[in-house]
């Protein structure tokens, strides 16, 4: 029998979610919510770090929810809920700020570094602060297991010192969690820069596939993807990191083994490849989106007001004993 493990997870609505967020992400939380207690966010107050249209801002928290539903999370065996409703996201980022978090520990997060880039002093305090929201997330439910992409990882490791930091001064309070990242699929690769993660805040629209692209689009883009040289198909992800990328993408929406598609393709060219991909790709897209479409806005409204009142109340038990054991009640 598996042990039961509390589980966290949350992705920031500040752009069209894309296969990288789902392969990386969300396709672990749905194969882990059979046997596990957990919790899915979206994650507002993460995504208003960097400047966000109100009204896109708006329509994004119940696009993810429809997304998070269409993965196949279930209200029923998930908590699914937005972070702006439960003050006490918030309110543990501030205790932690003050107990447990240095400034030369953000200054180290690589995330914070590329995206202020040389600009540091003109991105908002919250771009900086940022880590410490998630640590509080992730801490406020005794969360055991967090499944992210590669990129989460130096913030779960920080969730972790901090937790630690936080228990030697004032008592065994936090669960100290650890980071779930998937053997192949962790990091998805830019469809226009291998070198680069696919990303939903890109420029390049070609660079990635949204969840919610037209169909035609997204095979268009994975027949423009850029391949390494070579011609025939072999899974190298330091030589031909271009090709293993889209083997990569294949194996996760395709539901195949890598070293089985490997073989299928010998003697094949990249332009067989391609457009066999480009259908999987398709097939996948449009399954779900079948799915995404059947989902109204009222019905993501009452998951959210649901899950809103199931962490409201796990929080508020975790809150008193924070409050209590650094001594503001
Ligand atoms: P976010 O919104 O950038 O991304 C959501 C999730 O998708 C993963 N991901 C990828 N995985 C594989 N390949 C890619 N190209 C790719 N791009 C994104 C991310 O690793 C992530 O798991 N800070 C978080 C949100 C967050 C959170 C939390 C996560 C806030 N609080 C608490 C876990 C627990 C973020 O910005 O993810």
């Amino acid at each position: 029998m598996k042990q039961v493990k509390t589980i966290f997870s949350g992705i920031k609505p500040s752009g069209d979610l894309t296969i990288g967020n789902y392969i990386g992400a969300i396709s672990q939380w749905a194969e882990m919510q059979a046997y596990n207690n957990c919790i899915f966010s979206i994650v507002d107050y993460h995504a208003i770090t960097v400047k966000q249209d109100p009204t896109i801002l708006r329509r994004r928290i119940l696009d993810i929810t429809k997304i998070y539903l269409a993965a196949g999370i279930d209200p029923q065996k998930s908590i699914i809920f937005q972070q702006s409703t439960v003050p006490a996201h918030t309110e543990l980022a501030w205790i932690l700020n003050c107990l447990g978090t240095y400034m030369a520990d953000l200054k180290k997060m690589t995330q914070f570094k590329d995206k202020a880039g040389d600009r540091q002093d003109a991105v908002s305090v919250g771009l900086f602060d940022y880590p410490v929201l998630m640590a509080a997330d992730i801490l406020l439910y005794d969360t055991q297991s967090v499944p992210v992409g590669e990129d989460q990882k130096q913030h779960v490791e920080l969730a972790r010192d901090i937790a630690k930091r936080f228990n030697n001064e004032y008592g065994p309070i936090f669960v100290i969690p650890e980071a779930v990242v998937r053997k192949e699929g962790a990091r998805v690769m830019s469809l226009t820069d291998p070198s680069k993660k696919m990303a939903k805040s890109d420029d390049s629209a070609n660079s990635y596939i949204a969840l919610l692209d037209d169909i035609e689009l997204a095979k268009k883009k994975i027949i423009k993807a850029v391949t390494d040289s070579g011609t025939d198909i072999d899974y190298d992800p330091a030589e031909r990191p271009a090709l293993a990328n889209l083997l990569t993408i294949y194996a996760a929406l395709g539901n195949r083994q890598i070293p089985r598609l490997v073989k299928d393709y010998a003697g094949k060219g990249y332009g067989e490849f391609k457009k066999d991909l480009a259908e999987v790709v398709a097939k996948f897209l449009g399954d779900f989106q079948d799915k995404f479409k059947q989902i109204s806005d009222a019905d993501a409204q009452a998951v959210l007001e649901q899950g809103r009142e199931k962490a409201a109340e796990i929080t508020q038990v975790k809150m008193e004993k924070i409050r209590a054991a650094i001594g503001v009640r």
